[in-house]
């Protein structure tokens, strides 16, 4: 396949990259969380291609972007009331509801589930290509299945660009980590994945507490995500999340130090600082880039520090522990 990288800011780009959706193609695109890798979600044919491309399992379902609201009943049967309130608070944003799916939405892309996960992403690309393309887009993560995912256009290319017929390049993500995933399956909202919207917030939203899943119960699939595996965002080298603040690694040993906060990082091979100005949205930001240039120097183990599970630290901890067991 040859590899189109286009400017995201560009009509005939969007235009171009709109025509190869429509036709059944792979367009990788920016959202304000991460990228995407995207496929008409009610064309079978061309979203079996997103789990080839990503080598991802047929059972973990994917999220089905929409331009905004009005376009719920193209994959939505119904939506209860707290949902709907969620929507018009967060919408376009970081969240994504899980909520009864229409016929129209093929079984591929909810994984043979009755609910379908659905978002509208806070990005002026992602709008105006799901405006003209005039399709519900499905969309993962633009990376290989397991593997940390991408927040600019290289990151994409690295990983999947003889994959995909197309890369929108809109620089790095705003948001940094992926939407937070809410469940109406089971009645009452609940948390499958915390993310860009902090759980504090639904609750303001909804006068209400918002419980979380944790992990996965291993017969339980009627509230977790699917696709919530433990090893998730895995780095090649081992990476191990401390519980305070990382100590001198001993002499000879080639140790990363991925740090939240500006602090002494002695005998360290590589430190990566989260969030100079100390602030939970600027590590967010930054994370997954700074996995990656710590992971691509190739050193004998990587430790990270924690940071507070409120607002996104929530969503950033999330990240790390699975990160962290991928590395056994
Ligand atoms: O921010 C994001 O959400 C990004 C951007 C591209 O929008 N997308 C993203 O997609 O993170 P992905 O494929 O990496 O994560 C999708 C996850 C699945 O692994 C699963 O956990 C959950 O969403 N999911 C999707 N549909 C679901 C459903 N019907 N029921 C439960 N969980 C679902
Ligand atoms: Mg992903």
């Amino acid at each position: 396949m040859s590899l189109l990288v286009l400017p995201a800011d560009d009509p005939a780009a969007i235009a171009e990259a709109a025509g190869i959706l429509r036709k059944g193609g792979l367009v990788a695109f920016p959202t304000e969380t991460v990228y995407g890798l995207g496929a008409n979600a009610l064309d079978a044919e061309a979203v079996a291609r997103i789990f080839a491309a990503k080598a991802r399992p047929t059972f973990d379902p994917l999220i089905v972007h929409l331009a905004d609201r009005s376009w719920l009943p193209r994959a939505v049967r119904e939506t209860p009331e707290a949902a709907a309130v969620l929507a018009g608070r967060f919408w376009p944003g970081p969240l994504t509801l899980v909520l009864p799916k229409t016929s129209a939405v093929p079984d591929l892309v909810t994984a043979g589930l009755d609910t379908v996960g659905v978002r509208v992403p806070d990005h002026p690309a992602a709008r105006a290509l799901l405006e003209v393309a005039d399709r519900p887009i499905a969309a993962p993560s633009a990376n290989l299945f397991g593997c940390v995912s991408p927040t600019t256009a290289a990151h994409v290319v690295e990983q999947l660009g003889d994959r995909v017929d197309a890369v929108l390049d809109g620089g790095p993500c705003r948001v940094g980590v992926e939407s937070t995933i809410v469940s109406f399956a089971a009645g009452s909202p609940v948390v499958l994945r915390p993310g860009g919207v902090a759980r504090e917030e639904l609750e303001q939203a909804l006068g209400r507490a918002v419980g979380l899943v944790r992990e996965r119960a291993p017969h339980d699939t009627a509230l977790v995500a699917p696709g919530q595996l433990e090893r998730h965002y895995a780095t090649r080298t081992p990476l191990r999340l401390l519980s305070g603040r990382a100590e001198t690694p001993g002499r000879g040993s080639r140790v990363g130090l991925l740090a939240f906060a500006e602090g002494p990082a002695q005998g360290f091979a590589a430190v990566e600082v989260l969030a100079p100005d100390g602030q939970p949205a600027t590590a967010a930001a930054n994370l997954f880039a700074a996995l990656r240039r710590l992971d691509a120097r190739g050193l004998d183990l990587l430790l990270a520090e924690p940071c507070s599970e409120e607002g996104l630290g929530s969503a950033i901890m999330d990240r790390l522990r699975r990160c962290a067991a991928g590395a056994v």
